[in-house]
C-alpha cells in the first residue's frame, strides 16, 4: 500500500495543534493549549493569536519528530481555513502556505466543522467508523450543530444554535457558580454526586432542529440571584444538585433534538464530536439511545473530539486521495460554511 504523509495544522481558536498522519492513521498529534485564557474566564482573541504565533513552529516541529519522519517525507499540508477567530486562523493559514511553498508540496484547505465530523474516520483500534448516511452532532464551546452526513464531503446542516453554543451554556453557568474556566468538566464532575431532579430549569422553545442556550444562561443567573438572596451560601451548599439539574436539562435538550432529527431523516446512526462529547451524561444518554431507540452511536477517542490537528489531517488525507488541492491565493475564513 502506498504511504501518504499528511501534516495537519489547526489554529482556529485557542489550541495550537499539529499532527502527522500516514494515510488514515495518526502518527502524532501535538496540542498546545493556551492556559492564559483561564485568567480571563474565556478566550481572548488577541491573546490567542499571539500564543499561536509563539507556539506554531515548536508544535509543528514536535509533531514531525514524534511521527518519526522528516519534513521531506511529507506529501501535503492540510490546515484549518475556518470557521474560527480570524487572528488565530491567519497564523495557521500563513504558516501552512509558507511551509508548502518551502517544501514544494500541495496545500489543502480544511473546514473545521467538517473535520470534527470526519474525525470519526481516523483509523483507531477499538473505534468503529460510521456508515453513510449518518447524523453528526457537533457540540463544543464554539459549535452546536446537527449535520446529515451523506458522504465524506456531502454534508447538510439540518440544525444549529441560534445564539450560544452548548459549551458556553456549561461554561457561563459554571462562572455563575463561582467555578473556574472552562467550567464544563467541573459541572460534569459535581453532577455525578447530585440529584438531577432537585431543581428545574426551563427548556428553550425553539423550532425545528435548532438550539438556543442564551435563555437557559439567563434563567440560571436569575435562579442563582434569587436563591443567594435567601441564603448567601446556597450555591456552595447545593453545588452538586445544581450541577446535576443543569446538566440533566442540557442533555435533555440535546437528546430531544437528536430524536427529532432521527425521526425526520429516518437515520439511526448517530455520531458526536466536540469538547462537550466528553460529558459523561451525554455519553450515557447516547448509549441508552441504542436500547431505547435502536440507535447505533459513535463517540471518537477523546483526543480527537476536542480541537486537534489529527482531524485536520484526516480530511487532508481524504482530499489528497481525490487530488483536491488549493492554491496560494487561499485566505482564512472566519465564517466558513460547508
Ligand atoms: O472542542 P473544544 O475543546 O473547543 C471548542 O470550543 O471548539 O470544546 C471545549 C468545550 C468547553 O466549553 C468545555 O467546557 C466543554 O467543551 N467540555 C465539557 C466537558 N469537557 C469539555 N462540557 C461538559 N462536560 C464535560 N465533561
Ligand atoms: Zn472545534
Amino acid at each position: 500500500e502506498q504511504k501518504t504523509y499528511i501534516l495537519g495544522i489547526e489554529s482556529s481558536c485557542d489550541d495550537t495543534s499539529a499532527a502527522v498522519l500516514c494515510n488514515d492513521k495518526v502518527l502524532s498529534n501535538v496540542v498546545a493549549s493556551q492556559k492564559i485564557h483561564e485568567l480571563y474566564g474565556g478566550v481572548v482573541p488577541e491573546l490567542a493569536s499571539r500564543a499561536h504565533q509563539q507556539n506554531i513552529v515548536p508544535v509543528v516541529d514536535q509533531a514531525i519528530r514524534q511521527a518519526g519522519i522528516t519534513k521531506e517525507d511529507l506529501n501535503a499540508i492540510a490546515f484549518t481555513q475556518g470557521p474560527g477567530l480570524m487572528g488565530s486562523l491567519l497564523v495557521g493559514t500563513s504558516f501552512a502556505k509558507s511551509l508548502s511553498l518551502a517544501l514544494d508540496i500541495p496545500l489543502i484547505d480544511v473546514n473545521h466543522m467538517q473535520a470534527h465530523i470526519l474525525a470519526h474516520f481516523i483509523s483507531e483500534e477499538g473505534f468503529d467508523t460510521p456508515e453513510f448516511p449518518f447524523l453528526a452532532m457537533t457540540i463544543s464551546g464554539g459549535h452546536t450543530q446537527i449535520v446529515k452526513v451523506n458522504d465524506y464531503f456531502d454534508m447538510q446542516v439540518i440544525g444549529e444554535t441560534i445564539d450560544d453554543a452548548v459549551g458556553e451554556a456549561f461554561d457561563k453557568s459554571a462562572k455563575l457558580f463561582g467555578l473556574p474556566y472552562p467550567g464544563g468538566p467541573l459541572i460534569d464532575k459535581y453532577a455525578k454526586l447530585g440529584n438531577p431532579k432537585a431543581f428545574e430549569f426551563p427548556k428553550p422553545k425553539v423550532g425545528d432542529l435548532n438550539f438556543s442556550f442564551s435563555g437557559l444562561k439567563t434563567s440560571v443567573l436569575y435562579f442563582v440571584q434569587k436563591k443567594v438572596r435567601e441564603n448567601p451560601d446556597f450555591v456552595e451548599e447545593n453545588l452538586n444538585d445544581i450541577c446535576a439539574s443543569l446538566q440533566y436539562t442540557i442533555i435533555g435538550i440535546l437528546i430531544d433534538k437528536l430524536k427529532k432529527a432521527s425521526k425526520q431523516t429516518g437515520i439511526k446512526s448517530i455520531a458526536i464530536g466536540g469538547g462537550v462529547s466528553a460529558n459523561s451524561g451525554i455519553r450515557k444518554a447516547l448509549k441508552d439511545g441504542e436500547q431505547k431507540f435502536g440507535w447505533k452511536t459513535f463517540v471518537p477517542k477523546f483526543e480527537y473530539t476536542t480541537d486537534n490537528a489529527a482531524m485536520i489531517g484526516i480530511v487532508g488525507y481524504l482530499k489528497y486521495i481525490k487530488q483536491e488541492f488549493t492554491d496560494m491565493s487561499v485566505i482564512a475564513k472566519a465564517r466558513a460554511k460547508f
